[in-house]
């Protein structure tokens, strides 16, 4: 069994510090880096210097563009991945992106269209939502797309095309590695999709550049295992988390949250910053623990007012920000908040990097409070039944 877990103590524990790996596995033969000029290679096109192929794609991309939007279902974690890269979607898409849970779909009985495509997220590959949302995404003639870690799971098996993320077997009930390389695999996707413009041309380039650096940076970021331990051990006697973000890193709160709910049972929410003054504001206070995700982006300066909303009213803050942030420290040098340095990837990315330490962090938590890791009370790897 300790063979099994490659020397750690928990699936979850060796599934988050496999990540460097899982998601080089997602891109390994997909992506292009840089594909130098060959001298006196008539055929070299210095406008694909840098390329993403998807076999499982490749025959489709046109039908996909042609769509009238992109429809992005799934549960849980999945879910998270598809709304942390909803905006890279839009952006290099250039369509029009909508998110269902697939429970939800179903329950609504939303309208599906011929010319939607739409897209079914599933580590398993098995969930019975994402499963039926998907035979009903099919009887009303979509363009269904399976994004899994399964090979000839039945969502795999039943849609029409698709990309596995060959993340690697993952164990743990909670979803670790495999959220990371959904992300990897779905902004791949939207590379694919936005291949032939040349206005894109050079945000394309920086992204596909720094999916190159990402193993290292998250193997970087891992680093923050101690560092998480003390967190944890600060916080393990708490009743609740909130945790903020918004943008590209509103997923990023919401998974966390669900990460530490399921696992270290400990409730957590969370929150669209933007949001804030709409209700959550009146939780806030000195005792209550907020993580807040303010990592340099867009959404950068909305978030350091956010922090210093949240300082004016003396709450405890652990704020997550890219290593280097002076402002950062500076606001927080008088109060007793803690920050966790990451390092700065292209900002449809940093999710990825974000999420590795809360994953640490939840799963210290769950250790310390004394709770099964790998199979949290109540809960099933794959939900096969709805
Ligand atoms: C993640 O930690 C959870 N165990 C859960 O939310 C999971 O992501 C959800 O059930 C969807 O599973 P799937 O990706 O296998 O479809």
């Amino acid at each position: 069994n300790s063979i099994m877990k490659g020397g750690y103590d928990h699936y979850m524990q060796k599934e988050i510090n496999e990540q460097p790996d899982s998601v080089l596995q997602t891109m390994r033969g997909r992506v292009k880096f840089d594909q130098k000029p060959k001298a006196m290679d008539p055929s070299w096109d210095p406008y694909h210097e840098k390329r993403i192929t998807l076999g499982g794609l490749v025959d489709r991309i046109s039908t996909i563009r042609s769509g009238r939007r992109i429809m992005f279902i799934a549960c849980g974690t999945s879910f998270h991945a598809c709304l942390a890269c909803r905006q890279t979607m839009e952006e290099l898409a250039e369509l029009p992106v909508s998110l269902e849970l697939a429970s939800d779909l179903l329950d609504r009985r939303a309208p599906i269209f011929r010319d939607d495509m739409c897209v079914f997220v599933s580590q398993s590959g098995e969930t019975a939502d994402t499963l039926k949302a998907l035979e009903y995404a099919k009887e009303r003639g979509a363009l269904c797309i399976g994004v899994t870690n399964t090979v000839g799971s039945a969502i795999a098996r039943s849609t029409h095309c698709g990309v596995h993320i060959n993340a690697g077997c993952e164990i743990g009930v909670a979803s670790t590695k495999a959220y990371t390389s959904q992300m990897v695999a779905l902004t791949m996707m939207g590379l694919a999709l936005s291949e032939d413009s040349i206005r894109l041309r050079s945000k394309r380039n920086s992204i596909i550049d720094a999916l190159g650096v990402l193993p290292d940076q998250i193997r970087e970021v891992l680093k923050l295992d101690a560092e998480m331990l003390s967190l944890a051990e600060q916080l393990k006697e708490e009743q609740s988390l909130l945790v903020f973000g918004r943008g590209y890193n509103y997923a990023t709160a919401l998974e966390a949250a669900l990460k530490v709910k399921e696992v270290a049972l400990m409730h957590s929410e969370g929150i669209l910053a933007g949001e804030m003054k709409h209700g959550p504001l009146a939780l806030v206070d000195e005792l209550l623990p907020i993580i807040v995700i303010a990592t340099r982006d867009r959404m950068y300066q909305k978030m350091l007012s956010v922090v210093q909303q949240l300082l004016a009213r003396g709450a405890r803050l652990i704020i997550l920000c890219n290593s280097g942030d002076s402002e950062m420290k500076e606001i927080c040098a008088s109060g007793g908040s803690r920050l966790i340095k990451v390092p700065e990837t292209v900002e449809c990315l940093q999710p990825i990097i974000n999420i590795v330490p809360l994953q640490l962090l939840s799963y210290h938590l769950t250790v310390l409070r004394g709770y099964n890791v790998d199979q949290p009370r109540n809960l099933a790897k794959s939900v096969t039944v709805s």
